[in-house]
């Protein structure tokens, strides 16, 4: 099955579907799989990662150089870390994304090399920013989102981006079925930019304890807050806090961060509960879509299922709307 939108055309793939990179999460092998099924998947790089990782990653994720992928990486962090971009525009991947911050000092570079540049924004001023340094791709990224995101819902941030730019944009935060792709499609959206769907996946890098955590949570389940940076001590600009799972840690520190960034202790306590798989105290980051996530199925259905139930929504529900109604054109 094939679905046509600027973002299918661009890419060469056949589904509007974009694998969200998600560090830690989004290897290699989840970005091939998403690939497999379709849409075209990421690799996620974080801000503390060893560049080393693109090189190796993007090997799995290419299949050796046969599979297109995209690689994403964050403004704030390429500041301090510039061979994270080298070891991306080196691993040739389609697309790169530079979100949290500005793109601008990038879109040359990756443009030189041939690679597409998306750019995750989260209200209207950063897509017009975006657009005007030059990305090809803009992505609205709704609080619905699950990692790092801003303040606007999807829905009305996917309407206000669309109006506000002119090069094809992307939806991202919540879409976790055919439902939410076939709407935003129907929105005008290029396509879909989807991680908590994906978290279940037994090609993500995550353990099976966290697989089973993600299953076992609901839409009421997470919560958006900087405690788990502020713990760990990472620099991340204050406008984006993190949507995760809630826990005995978040419970514990949300709305208390100036107490939690002077408790060594409470760092220590996370290190440690990251180290033992312990999601009590240890993050998982997840969005309002993770409510529908209620299987473990491999990526590559995910994406299917996903696209080919889009498809039927759409037709099924323009028919029922027009009725004996002729289709505009
Ligand atoms: C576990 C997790 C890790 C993430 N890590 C990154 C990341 O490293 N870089 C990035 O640009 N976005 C990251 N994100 C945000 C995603 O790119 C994307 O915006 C989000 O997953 C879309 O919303 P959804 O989770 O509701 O599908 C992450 C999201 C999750 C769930």
């Amino acid at each position: 099955m094939r679905l046509c939108t600027a973002l299918t055309e661009r890419l060469g793939v056949a589904l509007p579907i974009l694998g969200a990179p998600m560090a830690g999460v989004a290897h290699g092998t989840l970005a091939r799989a998403v690939t497999e099924g379709g849409g075209l998947g990421m690799i996620g790089v974080g801000s503390a990662d060893r560049a080393e990782l693109i090189a190796q990653e993007a090997t799995v994720a290419s299949a050796g150089g046969r599979l297109p992928f995209g690689i994403g990486l964050m403004a704030w962090a390429l500041d301090e870390r510039p061979e994270l971009l080298d070891e991306a525009v080196a691993a040739r991947p389609s697309l790169v994304s530079v979100s949290f911050g500005s793109p601008g000092p990038y879109v040359e570079v990756l443009h030189a090399a041939g690679i597409l540049v998306a750019s995750q924004v989260q209200d209207r001023a950063g897509a017009v920013a975006a657009a005007e340094a030059g990305v090809d791709i803009v992505v609205a990224q709704g609080t619905d989102a699950g990692g790092h995101t801003g303040t606007v819902g999807t829905l009305p941030l996917l309407q206000i981006v669309l109006d506000a730019v002119d090069v094809p944009v992307v939806a991202a935060g919540g879409i976790a079925t055919a439902r939410g792709l076939a709407g935003v499609l129907a929105a005008g959206a290029a396509g879909a930019w989807v991680g908590t769907c994906l978290l279940a996946c037994p090609e993500t890098a995550s353990s099976a304890r966290a697989r089973a955590k993600v299953l076992a949570s609901g839409e009421t389940d997470t919560i958006l807050t900087r405690v788990f940076d502020i713990a760990q001590g990472i620099g991340w600009p204050e406008q984006f806090a993190g949507r995760a799972l809630r826990n005995r840690f978040t419970d514990t520190w949300h709305g208390r961060e100036a107490a939690l960034a002077a408790d060594a202790g409470a760092r220590r306590q996370l290190a440690e509960a990251r180290d033992a798989g312990d999601f009590d105290t240890a993050y998982i980051y997840a969005g309002h879509g993770v409510g529908l996530v209620r299987q473990s199925l491999p990526a590559a259905k995910v994406v299917r299922d996903l696209g080919e139930g889009a498809v039927s929504l759409l037709a099924e529900r323009l028919d029922a709307l027009l009725g004996d109604e002729p289709r505009p054109r």
